[in-house]
């Protein structure tokens, strides 16, 4: 599977989304996940996202492996989405703060 790693939270440019085959992104109020029983591993995606928060499951960074477990996890509550919307009006600002994991809402 593919994971929504830190570096989506606050930036959410939703780039990636357009281009998903089965439409397997879920959206949070500041960030997105991947459903990994929906992903088909096309990779599609990765090249689209802005800030590179998007990784193949082997390649995810280790101190971002908390990611896999949450892109499991709030892909089973939150609502699918399929068209790009506008990023947050601050996305640039926070592309590649350290520590996001704490702002992430649920
Ligand atoms: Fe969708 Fe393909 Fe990305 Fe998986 S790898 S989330 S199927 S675009
Ligand atoms: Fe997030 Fe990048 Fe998609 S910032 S919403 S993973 S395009």
């Amino acid at each position: 599977t593919f994971v929504v790693g830190e570096n989506c939270i606050k930036c959410k440019h939703t780039d990636c989304v357009e281009v998903c085959p089965v439409d397997c992104f879920y959206e949070g109020p500041n960030t997105l996940v991947i459903h990994p029983d929906e992903c088909i591993d096309c990779a599609l995606c990765e090249p689209e996202c802005p800030v590179d928060a998007i990784f193949s499951e082997d390649e995810l960074p280790e101190d971002q492996e908390a990611f896999l477990e949450l892109n499991a996890e709030l892909a089973e509550v939150w609502p699918n989405i399929t068209e790009k919307k506008d990023a947050p009006d601050d996305a640039e600002e926070w592309d590649g703060v350290p520590g996001k994991i704490q702002y992430l809402e649920r």
